[in-house]
């Protein structure tokens, strides 16, 4: 009893503290019962208070399985020989963004392989044009194709995307080294010179890392959260890991924490962030949900606001299976459409039709040289 007290003050302290320390977040990513509880509610506050209730959505479009790179945890790595690859028409593209248009999704994300070659430069480069085209200006453009040169991201940026998502997987190098060759093409200085020449070029931009990699320790986990407030990120997703049969780290499998405890942690990274960083956007990953039919939900009740519902053609959906037991792989671009609509109503939140839900956080930095151009 003496002892719960003890740690009921202590989480009290805690939360209202102005900045929290590596040693505060591996306390709270540990926490329990009723202190667990104290976190989430906080957490909850506080995106009621900075961001509101309303969910903005993001449809995802997969649009190819075809990838340059050999990350030992992706199902869909160049090397992995069981995979079907496959790479939509210009056509299916615009048919899904012209879906999320007529939805009134407000905005759309453009995911992929990690490809690098001037063909693919300008095939991107045209897409975003003519989904700017087909929207009329209105579709929020977000993109997810990862290590590209500063140049590259200057014409998708001009080009109409003003979103970039490039996960870092872990800010830790060492860590970062476990989970990737250590070759020419899995540079971890590449991958975080990529996030500064995004902000260079004038993006939102986005990361995250994967939550119960085996090797990872809380004050991994800890340090991850403070580089994302260290690099005043303004959009963040993030999620479980989860093994996949037809990846190297399969063999570690049973060094894995069990997925429950994958997903608990992923709920109190999203809380903790969303305590370090009040006004960002954070995704309700899907990956939530590969662990939890309610994932989603309960990550939007404690923190995410971004929900990212999958607008690709369903025959394509099971090859981009980047992890086992990927969600909504038989289903259709409306499916999840109403869906996520119910889910969303019952975990009490809206949807923001129509409008591009930029983060706050962005708009704020670049509130002194008056440059946000979100239209609403
Ligand atoms: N489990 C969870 N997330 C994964 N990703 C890739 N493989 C897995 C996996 N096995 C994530 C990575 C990547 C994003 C597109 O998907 O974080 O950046
Ligand atoms: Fe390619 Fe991304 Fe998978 Fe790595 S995580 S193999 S870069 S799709
Ligand atoms: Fe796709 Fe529920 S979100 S079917």
């Amino acid at each position: 009893m003496l002892f719960k007290g003890i740690g009921m003050a202590e989480i009290d302290n805690l939360l209202k503290k102005e900045e929290l320390n590596r040693d505060d977040l591996v306390y709270l990513l540990s926490s329990t019962g009723a202190e667990r509880q104290k976190l989430f509610a906080h957490s909850a506050a506080i995106k009621e208070r900075y961001v509101g209730n309303k969910v903005y959505f993001r449809g995802l479009i997969e649009f190819s399985n075809i990838c340059s790179k050999n990350c030992y945890y992706c199902g869909i790595r160049r090397e992995n020989k069981n995979t079907h690859r496959y790479n939509l028409s210009d056509e299916e593209i615009l048919t899904a963004a012209r879906f999320a248009y007529q939805n009134g999704y407000g905005s759309l994300a453009l995911q992929g392989g990690e490809l690098e070659s001037e063909f693919f430069t300008t095939r991107i480069e045209n897409l975003l044009k003519e989904i700017k085209k087909l929207s009329k200006g209105t579709l929020g453009i977000t993109l997810s194709v990862g290590e590209q040169s500063p140049e590259v991201y200057r014409r998708w940026f001009l080009a109409g995307a003003h979103r970039y998502l490039l996960r870092i997987e872990s800010s830790s190098r060492e860590l970062y080294y476990k989970i990737h060759p250590e070759d020419d093409i899995h540079r971890f200085e590449r991958r975080l010179q990529g996030l500064y020449d995004l902000k260079a070029a004038g993006y939102q931009v986005g990361t995250g890392v994967m939550i119960g990699l085996p090797f990872q320790t809380l004050t991994d986990l800890a340090d991850d959260l403070l580089f994302m407030k260290n690099f005043d990120i303004d959009m963040c997703g993030m999620g479980p890991y989860i093994e996949h049969a037809d990846t190297p780290l399969w063999e570690l499998r049973d060094q894995l924490l069990p997925l429950e405890q994958r997903l608990d942690l992923s709920f109190k990274m999203i809380a903790l962030l969303r305590i370090l960083m009040k006004d960002i956007n954070i995704v309700a990953a899907t990956a939530l949900q590969a662990i939890d039919p309610a994932g989603r939900e309960k990550a939007l009740k404690i923190g995410s606001n971004i929900i990212m519902p999958n607008i690709t053609p369903g025959t394509y959906r099971n090859d981009y299976k980047l992890y086992e037991n990927k969600p909504c792989t038989d289903e259709e671009a409306t499916d999840c459409k109403n869906c996520l609509e119910a889910r969303i109503h019952i975990a009490g939140s809206k949807v923001g039709y129509n409008t591009w839900g930029d983060s706050i956080h962005f708009k704020n930095r670049m509130q002194q040289d008056g440059s946000s151009n979100d239209p609403q």
